[in-house]
């Protein structure tokens, strides 16, 4: 996953893939039933064919992995639940449920989402719509809920945007509660970064 993903330029890169692996390592580190070669696992391969970039196909990414474990020799039942979980990961537009069916999908989801907020989740914002040609902010263009993944899929809003339609909404969307706690921080950093961008954006900051 290092070398596929070393020049990746759309926050998918490796580093957020390291990210996610360890930081679903430490939530797993509270959560002792959890399964732990199988936390890491989909954490490293959580976002090996992501749909956004593969002409919306969300069967891609878990497929990639079932192919690469399979070619690993890994047994069929690991494979099976590291695939589920990658099906299970991903952010699909805040009115559509996401919901979970193991304990290793929840850190794992946790640990991806943590990675979407805070100063690192505002770098990605910013860095996924400059990779797609958008606007930081358009005050003309009002956030919408997507309740569908297929309007999800579709957006191409401003990048603010992003944060009502997804970021600001996260912490209260994780299932453990050490993801929770990491949250709080994180989450109130990106409320009063939002808030001097808007004072900034018509010049009326302090
Ligand atoms: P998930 O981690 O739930 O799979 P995505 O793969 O959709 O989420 O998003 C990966 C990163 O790209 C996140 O940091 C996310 O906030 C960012 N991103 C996704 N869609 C947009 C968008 N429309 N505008 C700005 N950033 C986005
Ligand atoms: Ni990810």
């Amino acid at each position: 996953m290092e070398q596929k993903f070393a020049q990746e330029g759309s926050g998918h890169d490796w580093a957020h893939i390291r990210r996610v692996w360890l930081m679903a390592r430490r939530l797993a580190a509270a959560v002792p039933e959890a399964d732990r070669e199988v936390t890491e696992l989909a954490a490293l391969l959580h976002d090996i064919a992501d749909w956004k970039f593969h002409n919306g196909d969300y069967e891609a990414g878990p497929r990639a992995a079932r192919e690469w474990l399979h070619h690993q020799g890994a047994p069929e039942s690991v494979i099976t639940r590291v695939e589920t979980i990658i099906r299970e990961v991903s952010f699909k537009g805040l009115g559509v449920p996401t919901p979970v069916s193991s304990i290793e999908a929840a850190l794992v989801q946790d640990a991806d989402r943590l990675d979407a907020i805070g100063a690192i989740g505002i770098a990605r914002a910013f860095a996924y719509g400059g990779h797609k040609g958008r606007p930081l902010h358009d005050p003309a263009v009002a956030p919408v809920a997507h309740d569908s993944f297929a309007s999800y899929q579709k957006n191409a809003a401003p990048t603010l945007n992003h944060f009502y339609e997804k970021l600001l909404h996260l912490k209260d969307r994780l299932h453990t509660a050490e993801a929770r706690r990491v949250a709080q921080e994180r989450h109130a950093f990106m409320e009063s970064y939002v808030a001097r961008f808007l004072a900034e954006w018509d010049g009326v900051d302090s």
